[in-house]
């Protein structure tokens, strides 16, 4: 019997190898091919040519477990994204597919809350649904920001409960179940505690206005 398979979409803009999205679903993608699965990685940005997307949608068919891992964009999915699921159920009920794949969703988000990325999440379960995939669950990150695109191992103590969640998962698709709402609950414990993060936000911003020099400005209220 050849391997089961997975393959991992990465809803993110920035360049392979540095998006917070990939380290995520790398992450879970090890586990899973730890548990002997094989995986592919696609990104969402690299996937707009008909003879790319094509092979997405034909990788995505023809695997066990189909992860989409992306970033948080205004309360949403990232526009490519939306573009990409509508298209892939387009192609899926235009070619009925016979093999049994499950989804996953990862989203992560900028603010500490994970509750930002429940509608997002949401809206994964119901395209899973409607383009014939078996939803296994989404997880919600939040403070997606501090995991600076490295993979999680190498951010050290601080992705332990991430690490701990994204484990629970990969053993839980290994074995032919849905999330357990354990994995959610590591994900929701806190990187860094969220004033610590807002303040360090808050400093981000002001550096950046001073480079700008728009410091002076950040207070104005052009529109009364
Ligand atoms: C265009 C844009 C819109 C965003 N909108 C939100 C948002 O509504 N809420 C939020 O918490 N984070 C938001 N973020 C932050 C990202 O979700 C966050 O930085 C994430 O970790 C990026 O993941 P990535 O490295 O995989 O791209 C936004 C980022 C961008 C670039």
């Amino acid at each position: 019997m050849s391997a089961l398979r997975v393959v991992l979409l990465v809803g993110s803009a920035r360049p392979p190898g540095t998006g917070n999205s990939e380290a995520l679903g790398s992450y879970l993608l090890a586990r899973l091919a730890e548990g002997g699965m094989g995986t592919e990685v696609f990104h969402v940005h690299r996937c707009q040519r008909p003879e790319k997307e094509r092979a997405l949608f034909e990788a995505v068919g023809g695997a066990d477990v189909f992860v989409l891992s992306t970033p948080l964009y205004v309360d949403a999915l990232p526009y490519l994204v939306t573009r990409c699921c509508e298209r892939m159920a387009a192609h899926r009920a235009a070619e009925p597919q016979e093999h049994r794949s499950r989804m996953v969703a990862l989203v992560n988000c900028g603010f500490p809350e994970l509750e930002h990325t429940l509608t997002a999440l949401d809206i994964c379960g119901v395209f899973a649904r409607q383009a014939g995939f078996v939803w296994a669950g989404g997880l919600g990150l939040g403070g997606g920001e501090a995991i600076g695109g490295k993979p999680l191992e190498e951010v050290g103590g601080m992705t332990r409960h991430v690490r701990g969640g994204l484990d629970l998962a990969a053993e839980a698709l290994l074995a032919d179940r849905v999330i357990p709402e354990e994995a959610q609950a590591q994900l929701a414990r806190p990187m860094i505690p969220s004033r610590l993060y807002t303040t360090l936000g808050d400093i981000g911003w002001l550096r950046t206005a001073r480079k700008k020099g728009t410091l002076r400005r950040l207070w104005d209220r052009p529109l009364g």
